[in-house]
C-alpha cells in the first residue's frame, strides 16, 4: 500500500511506470477490455473543496476497474467536519469502511494528517495551495503525448503561480528531467514560492520570472496557463485586481511556436479565450481526459497491484 501526497516522492523511474501503465489503461479501454482489478474494493472520495475532473475521473477510474464508490462530495458542510470533526477522526472512520482515500481539502498538509493516521492508502487530490501530484501525472502523460518527450523542453508557466498547487507538483516532478527550461509569468503578488525556486536551482533547471506574457509566449514548447485562484484571498478586491492578469487568446496564438502545446488543469474562467479551443495545439480538453486513464494507474499502484 502506498500513500500520494506530494510529487516530492516520485522519482523519474516511478513516474514511467505510471505513465506507462496509464497508456495500457487508454489502450484496454478503447477495446473495451479493462482488468477488473479492483473488484471487491471501494473507493472512498472525501471531497471539501469544488471539484469536476478530479473527483469525477477518480470514481469513474474505480468503477470501470470494478470497484466501487463512496462519495462524500461537499465535506464541509455535508459530513461531520461541519460539526468540528478532525480530519484525523474522519479519517480513522473511513478507513475503516473503505480500501482506499481520495481527499481534497483546502488547508495545507492536510492530506498528510489524514496518511498519518490511515491503516489504507490515502491519494493527494489537491490540498489548498500547496501540492496536487495526480493532475501533474496527467500533465506529464500528456506533455509525453503531444510533445513527444518531457525532457529539453521550455515551460512557460503562467498566471497563478503562487496558490497554484498543480504548478507546484507539476514543476517539481518536471525538474527532474534534464534541460527542461522554465518561464514564470506571474504579477508580482503571485509570484512562485521561493521554495521551488531553490529547488530548481539545487537541480541546474534555469528558469526567469518575467511580468511579460510575450517573452514567455515566444520561446515556450509548453505553455501552461492557471486560473487565479479566488478561494485562497483573503481579499475580493485583490482578487478582481489580479483574475484576468494574463488572457490567452487569439492573439497569443500568433505569438507561440507551431508546435507549441498549451495546457491548462480547468476550470478555466476566462484566462483562455474559447477562441482557441479550437487551435489544434489547444490539449486542454486531451489532458483532462488522460486524467481518467492515469487515475487508473494510480489507484492500482496506491493498492500495491
Ligand atoms: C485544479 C485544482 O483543483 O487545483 N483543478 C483540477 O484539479 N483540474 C486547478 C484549479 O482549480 O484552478
Amino acid at each position: 500500500m502506498k500513500h500520494i501526497l506530494s510529487a516530492g516522492q516520485f522519482n523519474k523511474a516511478l513516474i514511467e511506470k505510471i505513465l506507462e501503465s496509464a497508456g495500457k489503461m487508454e489502450k484496454a479501454l478503447s477495446k473495451g477490455k479493462v482488468p477488473q482489478k479492483l473488484a471487491g474494493k471501494i473507493v472512498a472520495c472525501l471531497f471539501f473543496e469544488p471539484s469536476t475532473r478530479t473527483r469525477l475521473s477518480f470514481e469513474t477510474a474505480a468503477l470501470r476497474l470494478g470497484g466501487q464508490v463512496i462519495d462524500m462530495e461537499n465535506g464541509s458542510v455535508s459530513s461531520s467536519a461541519f460539526k468540528g470533526e478532525s480530519i484525523s477522526d474522519t479519517t480513522k472512520i473511513v478507513s475503516g469502511f473503505a480500501d482506499l482515500i481520495v481527499m481534497r481539502h483546502p488547508q495545507d498538509g492536510f492530506a498528510e494528517l489524514a496518511a498519518a493516521v490511515s491503516p489504507v492508502p490515502v491519494i493527494n487530490a489537491g490540498d489548498g495551495g500547496n501540492q496536487h501530484p495526480t493532475q501533474s501525472l496527467l500533465d506529464l502523460y500528456t506533455i509525453k503525448k503531444e510533445a513527444g518527450r518531457l525532457r529539453d523542453l521550455t515551460f512557460a508557466m503562467v498566471g497563478d503561480l503562487l496558490y497554484g498547487r498543480t504548478i507546484h507538483s507539476t514543476l517539481t516532478m518536471l525538474s527532474l528531467y534534464p534541460g527542461n527550461k522554465f518561464i514564470f509569468v506571474a504579477p508580482k503578488q503571485l509570484k512562485l514560492p521561493q521554495k521551488y525556486k531553490d529547488l530548481l536551482k539545487k537541480r541546474k533547471n534555469s528558469f526567469v520570472e518575467t511580468e511579460d506574457l510575450a517573452e514567455g509566449l515566444k520561446q515556450a514548447d509548453v505553455v501552461y496557463m492557471t486560473r487565479v485562484q479566488k478561494e485562497r484571498f483573503s481579499s475580493k478586491a485583490e482578487y478582481e485586481k489580479l483574475k484576468l492578469a494574463y488572457v490567452f487568446d487569439k492573439k497569443a496564438l500568433r505569438q507561440i511556436k507551431k508546435s507549441a502545446v498549451i495546457l491548462h488543469a480547468l476550470p478555466r474562467v476566462g484566462e483562455i479565450a474559447e477562441e482557441v479551443d479550437k487551435d489544434p495545439r489547444a490539449a486542454y480538453f486531451r489532458q483532462a481526459k488522460n486524467g481518467l486513464y492515469v487515475r487508473m494507474a494510480l489507484l492500482e499502484y496506491a493498492l500495491g497491484m
